[in-house]
């Protein structure tokens, strides 16, 4: 056996989330052949452990298949970055935000855009420096919710300044397109909306960013966690058993992408009743529990159904805000603390990582040329026209 026999089965072995081989993209060095021992090493660039694992597995199994019986594969990588502070490690396109908190779905409807409303004020009441970006390009509901609809944000240069309501700063596309405006989106244009509003916005100094995702794990949510490291992802369901079988995706997506899973809403759990505030269960109450369970994560909210709610969303007047009192409001606040406690637990334990999200080549090989998603990306739900996004995230077009 030789050194090109070596070459040539370790093309079965692709990167992680690639189609390119390791070979292709020049990850194996040092081969050295003396009768059935072989010797190589494999240079990645990616310090993920699981990629790691995964080449040495694959090669090992390869090269026994060509009938080596000693075989030493010593993978290099760069150290994992560990960082005691708010910081990061990987990429990271708005440094000056201290933590991003993704709030997503697998389905739409179930409350997303209230709770990551009624969640950013709660924080900024409880004295943080927040931020709310309505990520969902499609459906931008966010201006209307915090009373800024038909604002229009300032221009600085080639950067916008945000919008400001209840001590929350907010960009929405909705705020920067005329009213019932749509656009037609392609998979490349939402990986580029979602990076610019990260970068070309000037927010500042914030605490935290909450970030209201559109319905489902598509290319938002991957461009969102190749660019900067999100430190906690929040599922919001409500308690019927279809809604609970599209949560599992939400929190499968959080595993995938590396994001902390800070907990599960529980949206339009049971039902205050205005004129009594008799609380009954209408889509089932608690149903969640078991799903948390699953996914090693908590419950960190059970909001009811109440009309308050829906008309604080409608009015711009967001419950937690404007009648601090009620339950509702209690629970959101609570819900906030929850996830203030689970960031800062993140960041004692050395911060958010999106290393192992981003399509990691050597220099002078294109990511793009793969075709394929990045390392552990998530099943592609977004819709999208054929041939238009390669989604990896790589601004391939
Ligand atoms: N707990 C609640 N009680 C009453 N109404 C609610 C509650 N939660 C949300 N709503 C209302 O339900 C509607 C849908 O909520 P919302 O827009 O927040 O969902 P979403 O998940 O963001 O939807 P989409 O997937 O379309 O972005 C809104 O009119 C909102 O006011
Ligand atoms: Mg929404």
């Amino acid at each position: 056996m030789t050194q090109e026999n070596v070459l040539e089965a370790l093309k079965n072995v692709t990167y992680p989330g690639f189609t390119k081989d390791i070979v292709t993209f020049g990850f194996v060095k040092d081969v050295l052949v003396n009768g059935t021992t072989v010797g190589l090493t494999i240079d990645i660039t990616s310090s993920a452990d699981e990629v790691k694992a995964q080449l040495r597995d694959e090669a090992t199994s390869e090269l026994k298949k060509l009938g080596f019986e000693q075989i030493q594969i010593n993978v290099t990588a760069p150290a994992a970055p560990k960082q005691m502070s708010n910081s990061v490690s990987g990429k990271n396109i708005a440094p000056h935000v201290k933590n991003f908190v993704m709030v997503s779905s697998g389905k739409g409807g179930v409350g997303k855009s209230t709770t990551s409303v009624n969640l950013a004020i709660a924080m900024a009441m409880q004295g943080k420096k927040v931020g709310l970006l309505d990520a969902d390009i499609y459906g931008p509901n966010i201006p209307r919710m915090m009373g800024v609809n038909g604002q229009k944000p300032e221009i600085q240069g080639n950067k916008v300044q945000p919008l400001k309501a209840y001590g929350v700063e907010i960009m929405s596309m909705g705020s920067l397109m005329e009213d019932g405006q749509s656009l037609i989106w392609r998979g490349s244009m939402i990986m580029k909306a979602i990076e610019q509003f990260l970068r070309d916005i000037l927010w500042s100094e914030l605490d935290v960013l909450v970030i209201d995702m559109p319905p489902g794990t598509g290319d938002a949510q991957l461009t969102l966690a190749q660019s900067v490291p999100v430190t906690a992802g929040i599922t919001v369901t409500t308690p019927q058993e279809v809604s609970l079988d599209d949560s599992r995706r939400s929190l499968d997506m959080f595993q995938k992408l590396h994001i902390p899973t800070a907990g599960i809403i529980e949206n339009m759990s049971g039902f205050i009743c205005p004129s009594c505030d008799a609380e009954s269960d209408i889509f089932g109450m608690g149903t969640t529990v078991p799903v948390a369970k699953e996914y090693d994560t908590e419950v960190i909210a059970r909001i009811p159904i109440e009309p308050a709610i829906r008309i604080g969303g409608d009015t711009g007047m967001p419950v937690t805000y404007h009648m601090p009192d009620s339950e509702t409001a209690k629970r959101y606040q609570s819900a906030a603390s929850n996830l203030l406690a689970f960031i800062d637990k993140v960041n004692a334990e050395g911060g958010a990582d999106n290393s192992a999200v981003q399509p990691t080549t050597p220099p002078g090989v294109s990511a793009c040329s793969t075709g394929a998603g990045a390392a552990s990306a998530p099943a592609k739900a977004a819709p999208k026209a054929e041939g238009e996004s390669c989604g990896t995230g790589c601004g391939c077009h």
